[in-house]
């Protein structure tokens, strides 16, 4: 079992790239297959959910090559409309297929997804909205399957909640249905706005990507296109938190600062300084960081819940409390166990998270229990006193490309061991 050795308190100084959106690129993968078309596509992170995204691409009958961070896919050769549980359970993002299969084959049998293990996480807005799209949608011994042998038809749909999933299942969908499908109460995250970008290039015709409505009318013909994949948001934010709670100076470049507009406040509250520049973001961290008051997530433009666990680590060591409200996820708090391990004062109770914060973490073996909080006990591992172990990282590869070597090029010290 690989695990990894993160030596601390190490300054780092230097500058550091991002890379391309894991959850930009995975429903954009999943959009190949509604396409029919040959897609190029740059800015491709090497992830373990991309390696997924193109084994069902490749189950489905799809032509998939990677060279570097370019990966073409040849949809135009898809002829099968299943995927198996092995492959559906190693990601959530594998039920945007659902989709795209059913708009583009009139039919699709698949399974419930895995993904990160953060409470419950129902899949009823995905398949509400595929039968309100007209499909007929069986639940039958753990398989789904969608059958509209005449086609989707546009609809007017409207979300109880802004799922991110959901929409981009929408989206996909809706561009081959026959007709307007109008979404309401639609999620704006920049990866949903990507999404539609994207599907737009092939020939969708997708306006208001980005607001709350989303008017969708369905075209026959898709063709071929290139596309660039926008950057990653919280690899950028684990950039910044790995240099806010070492004392560091650091410049992230290629990022897309706007959608960053909810987190780099709180760098500011916990007193760095943050400069913006074009696509570049730079940081000059105290010696110690203050609390912050307040943290609540909440859909975009709010802050992200997936940087949550990434400023909670960091914020372990800040002067004063801080307080956590987990609005998106029923159990995301599952960091704070482990980071209390390394000597934080972290108290749960529900959706709220206190930190207390403490002098100074201490190195201890420690396991990352989903992407993100692997992330967050590697930043906390950069400030704590000794050698921090981190087991169970293949979770952290689902959505980091190279995020060790990263950090090794600017100052750190992490090994990856067996
Ligand atoms: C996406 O997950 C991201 N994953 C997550 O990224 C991210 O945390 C999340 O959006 C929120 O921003 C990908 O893009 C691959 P949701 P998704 O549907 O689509 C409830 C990371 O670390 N809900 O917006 O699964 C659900 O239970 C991760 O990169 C329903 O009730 O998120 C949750 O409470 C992990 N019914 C809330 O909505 C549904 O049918 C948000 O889920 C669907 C969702």
């Amino acid at each position: 079992m690989e695990k990894l050795y993160v030596e601390g308190k190490r300054g780092l100084r230097g500058e550091l790239v991002c890379h391309g959106a894991k959850n930009s690129v995975l429903p954009i993968l999943a959009a190949c297959a509604v396409t029919g078309q040959e897609v190029l596509l740059h800015n491709c992170p090497a992830l373990t959910d991309v390696d997924i995204s193109l084994q069902i691409l490749a189950h489905l009958g799809c032509e998939c090559r990677r060279e570097g961070n370019d990966v073409a896919v040849d949809a135009g050769t898809l002829c099968c409309a299943q995927v198996p549980q092995p492959l559906m359970l190693q990601m959530r993002s594998s039920i945007v297929f659902l989709g795209a299969l059913t708009a583009r084959c009139g039919e699709a049998c698949l399974t419930y997804p895995g993904g990160c293990d953060l409470g419950a996480r129902p899949i009823d807005l995905h398949l509400d909205a595929l039968r309100a799209l007209g499909a007929q949608v069986t639940e039958e011994h753990g398989l789904i399957s969608c059958s509209a042998p005449e086609g989707l038809r546009g609809a007017s749909i409207a979300l109880y909640f802004p799922s991110v999933g959901a929409t981009e299942n929408i989206l996909i969908a809706a561009s081959r249905a026959r007709g307007r499908t109008v979404l309401t109460n639609a999620a704006q995250e920049p990866e949903v706005v990507d999404l539609a970008r994207f599907l737009n290039a092939c020939g969708a015709n997708i306006s208001g990507a980005g607001e709350s409505t989303i008017v969708i009318e369905g075209v026959e013909d898709f063709h071929p296109c290139e596309f660039t994949v926008m950057p990653d948001r919280i690899e950028a934010v684990t950039f910044l938190a790995a240099a806010a709670i070492t004392g560091s100076v650091l410049t992230v470049h290629k990022t897309d600062v706007d959608s960053l507009r909810a987190v780099l406040p709180i760098f500011l509250e916990s007193g760095c300084q943050v400069t913006c520049q074009g696509d570049s973001v730079s940081l000059r961290a105290p010696e110690r960081l203050n609390g912050v008051k307040m943290i609540r997530t909440m859909p975009y433009p709010g802050f992200s819940t997936d940087a949550q666990a990434l400023v909670m680590a960091m914020l372990a060591t800040a002067k004063g409390t801080s307080v956590f409200v987990e609005n998106i996820f029923e159990n995301r708090y599952k960091h704070a166990y482990e980071l209390n391990k390394m000597g934080a004062n972290i108290k749960t109770e529900g959706r709220m998270a206190v930190v207390e914060g403490v002098e100074g973490l201490t190195s201890c073996p420690v396991t990352a229990t989903d992407l993100r909080s692997g992330a967050a006990l590697l930043v906390a591992g950069l400030a704590a006193e000794g050698v921090t172990e981190i087991g169970h990282i293949f979770h952290i590869r689902r959505g980091y490309q190279s995020l060790w070597d990263d950090l090794n090029s600017v100052g750190a010290k992490i090994e990856q061991r067996d």
